[in-house]
């Protein structure tokens, strides 16, 4: 019989009594036991799941990377979602997802993403234009929603160029926006579940998964009659080969792809830049700072602000892996089928990595010697972010633009955070702009 090491235990009978308040937010809790038991420990998710939380960098890098073969993703998140988006990077594992992933890679190279930028602009430019008209009335508007929008926009642009007329956008927006919202409805009340699925809702969702892909269908098929290959991911996606037989992807796989970039690529993407308007709107000396830079200055200030940001309030705060076999990890032995919650949001705010953890301060990014090892917003290993460049390079021209034009004055206080799949703001992101110019 092996002799498992575990971690230090956390009260089970303490978890169940505060299962409720670990729902609603369940920060104030692993950080206190994080400040009791150190990096990492065991514990009873919500009272009921037994799991290892760590937030050591070192073993989220055993497990992300160096051991990435013995460690798969929870089936919690990829099964329901794959339910309705199908088997796209984000949703499937094993030698399908290797494939895939070898395939679709080259296309995410920086090189190839940077020649995306023009179609980014044509949106941002649009959404500064939108924004004319509140600035000059003084009406206040929500952050958030609005870069929800702006990122949604972003990837149909992206991938489809202008194949995909207005209206087929703005239905697929509604229809993946309501998708997801009542995927993290199936996620959070499990014990609704016989309900979800004898009320029809459950089939409901798929009719409605269907449609998006339908929509898809369509602009997939008019590209091939069209003979185009407009420079967007839709004919990088169009062309790749696999390496062994030399053939592109079906066409459900080809749906399945640019469904999972709409659900993986926007909504983290818009919970980023509405944490990176609502810091600078709180630091206001900072937004003056970057306003009054030159233009070299402002684009390292912006890189900067943009990492801070992601440090603070990282979208995907966390991540799970389950054992393939007994494993040792960082001086504990665990064994086959043990369930890893990586804590990144934890990791980005201990002290015991970074100075002054939970304030705003940029120009930390600007010391040579930053010990990053415990920075990991968009992951690590071979399941890393394939739009890791592709959203840096978004948030980085959005802020730009936002600065370049517009004053921030944050209407509301304080923002809550809300942990759902991704870290969102539980408050409306309140703001006014005014114009630059105007002064
Ligand atoms: C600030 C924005 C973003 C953040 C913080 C973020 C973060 C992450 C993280 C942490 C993972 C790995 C999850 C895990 O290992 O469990 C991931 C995977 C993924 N992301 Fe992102 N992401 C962002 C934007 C994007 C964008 C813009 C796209 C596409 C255009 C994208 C596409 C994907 C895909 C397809 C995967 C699955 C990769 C695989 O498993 O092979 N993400 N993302």
């Amino acid at each position: 019989m092996p002799k498992y090491i575990f971690p230090p235990l956390a009260s089970r009978l303490k978890s169940l009594i505060h299962a409720g308040q670990f729902i609603k937010n369940p920060f104030p809790i692993l950080d206190a036991a994080l400040a009791r038991f150190g990096s990492t420990y065991t514990f009873y998710m919500g009272g009921m799941q037994k799991a290892v939380i760590t937030i050591d960098p070192k073993a989220v890098r055993h497990i992300l990377q160096k051991q990435h073969r013995v460690y798969e993703k929870s089936v919690i998140v990829t099964d329901l979602l794959g339910k309705y988006t199908g088997k796209g990077l984000l949703t499937s594992t094993g030698d399908y997802w290797l494939r895939q992933r070898r395939l679709i890679q080259p296309g995410f190279h920086k090189r190839r993403i940077d020649s995306l930028q023009s179609l980014m602009k044509v949106e941002v430019d649009a959404c500064m234009d939108r924004w004319a008209p509140m600035a000059a009335s003084g009406t206040p508007f929500d952050a958030y929603e609005e870069m929800n929008h702006l990122t949604f926009r972003i990837v149909a642009r992206t991938l489809f160029s202008t194949s995909l007329e207005e209206h087929g956008l703005v239905q697929l927006s509604q229809q993946i926006s309501t998708l997801q919202s009542f995927i993290i409805r199936e996620v959070r009340q499990p014990y609704k579940r016989w309900w979800f699925k004898i009320s029809g809702k459950i089939k409901e969702h798929l009719l409605l998964a269907k449609e998006s892909r339908e929509i898809i269908r369509d602009v997939i098929r008019a590209r091939k009659n069209s003979g185009e290959a407009p420079d967007d991911l839709l004919t990088m996606l169009l062309e790749s080969r696999y390496e062994d037989s030399g053939m592109g992807m079906e066409e459900e796989q080809l749906i399945d792809e640019c469904l999972i970039l709409f659900v993986a690529g926007h909504e983290t993407s818009a919970n980023a830049l509405s944490w990176m308007i609502y810091l600078l709107g709180k630091h206001e000396e900072e937004l003056n700072r970057l306003q009054a830079a030159d233009s070299a200055l402002q684009a390292k200030m912006i890189q900067n602000v943009v990492q801070e940001g992601l440090r603070l309030y990282p979208p995907a705060w966390v991540s799970d892996r389950i054992s393939l076999q007994d494993d040792h990890v960082e001086g504990f032995f665990l064994p086959k089928d043990t369930m890893w919650i990586l804590y990144i949001r934890g990791m980005h705010r201990h002290p015991h990595f970074w100075k002054e953890p939970d304030l705003f301060i940029p120009d930390r990014w600007n010391d040579p010697d930053l010990n990053k090892e415990a920075y990991m917003p968009f992951g690590s290993g071979p399941r890393m972010c394939i739009g890791e460049h592709f959203a840096i390079m978004e948030m980085q021209l959005i802020l730009t633009e936002i600065i370049r034009h517009w004053d921030i004055k944050l209407i509301s206080k304080e923002i809550n955070e809300k942990p759902l799949v991704t870290l969102r703001p539980l408050e409306p992101v309140m703001i006014t702009i005014h114009s630059v110019q105007a002064h």
